[in-house]
């Protein structure tokens, strides 16, 4: 009988426990999800003339509300008009380099309540086609944003693209400009996984890594490979520099981006003249991935698509030891160039 009872309670205790914590996450996704739920207040009353150094925790929470409901076309055209939404050409751009960590990086400052990310790579500047639409039609391509916020766009083929400095310039002459560089050799490694997964994909054969790498005729570095130029930093910063002076340019380590994400994203914040926000509580390490996710709130949270951050190939030790020999002066020339010394070997 006494047993009998005592699983009668347990057996309570156990459906209240379930409906309080059911309650407990409702409330937490509500509150997650309040302002995008709610009718806006007044634009004046939450977003005033601020200063940058003013902008309010809570916009944070407020982005993912009217912009990512707009995004999703459920913000009305009368929500837009009041809130003064507008579309903005970027006030900075990721120009490169690709697999350098560029969405990691573009996904990562989007975590800023002043920051405001292009979602697609809208390869404006290097497509002719593309560019003949005119500079209306970019900005259309735009996100939405309060007048307060930066826009920023990444389309990493702006680095390599022979004509894109002096269009971007012609757009604005003072622009920030970001790159994000990894040591070399894996980065062409990591270029060539891409194109190798293109074709896998397609149920084509491709050559090795290091067929491609490496001339058959000279045995040596092939620079005619894409995978190897795109890796000559140097060669293309220097195009870059006949536009725009160096101070323009802010230089992040690719590398230390995957490890250790908050401190380059603070040297960016600082660039771009933006308060600290970004802090450790939005970057979460997730074992599963192998890398860091983002949290944007306690309900929001998400980590890179699975093509960011591949399994690379095995590379044949003497090919990899022969391109980094041949990336070395380059390289020094590039921290000569930046400021910025990585220890490439
Ligand atoms: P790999 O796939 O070689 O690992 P891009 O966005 O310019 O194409 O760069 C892709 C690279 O971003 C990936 O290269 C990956 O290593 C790197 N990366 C940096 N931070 C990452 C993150 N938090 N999640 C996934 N990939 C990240």
């Amino acid at each position: 009988m006494l047993f009998k009872q005592q699983a009668l309670l347990r057996q309570k205790l156990l459906v209240l426990g379930s409906l309080a914590i059911g309650s407990l996450l409702y409330l937490v996704a509500r509150v997650g999800s309040l302002d995008r739920l709610q009718p806006l207040c007044p634009i004046d009353g939450r977003f005033g003339p601020h200063s940058q150094d003013e902008i309010p925790l809570q916009a944070l929470q407020f982005k993912r509300g009217l912009l990512h409901e707009f995004r999703k076309g459920n913000a009305t055209k009368e929500q837009i008009r009041l809130h003064n939404l507008v579309q903005q050409l970027p006030k900075a751009i990721i120009i490169g380099v690709r697999k350098g960590g560029t969405r990691a990086l573009l996904e990562m400052l989007n975590l800023h309540p002043a920051v405001v990310k292009a979602s697609q790579e809208i390869h404006f500047f290097d497509n002719d086609e593309n560019y003949a639409k005119g500079i209306e039609w970019y900005r259309k391509k735009m996100p939405f944003s309060y007048p307060h916020q930066i826009t920023i766009e990444k389309s990493p083929a702006y680095f390599i693209t022979e004509e894109v400095p002096e269009r971007i310039y012609k757009m604005n002459s003072s622009i920030k400009l970001l790159i994000i560089v990894r040591e070399p050799t894996t980065r062409a490694i990591s270029d060539y996984t891409q194109v190798l997964e293109g074709k896998e994909r397609k149920n084509k054969t491709y050559y090795k890594f290091e067929k491609l790498a490496i001339d058959p005729n000279t045995c040596e570095v092939n620079t005619k490979y894409k995978a190897v130029r795109t890796s000559i930093y140097t060669k293309h910063l220097e195009r870059w520099l006949k536009y725009f002076p160096i101070e323009q340019f802010h230089i992040v380590d690719g590398d230390r981006l995957i490890t250790e994400p908050l401190p380059e994203l603070q040297l960016v914040e600082k660039f771009l003249n933006l308060p600290p926000r970004i802090s450790q509580y939005n970057l979460y390490f997730n074992a599963t991935r192998g890398f860091y996710c983002l949290r944007f709130n306690i309900v929001f949270n998400k980590c890179l698509a699975g093509s960011k951050g591949r399994i690379h190939p095995e590379v044949d030790i003497s090919v990899i030891t022969k391109l980094r020999k041949f990336f070395h002066p380059f390289n020094q020339k590039f921290y000569q160039i930046t400021g910025r010394t990585f220890n490439w070997p």
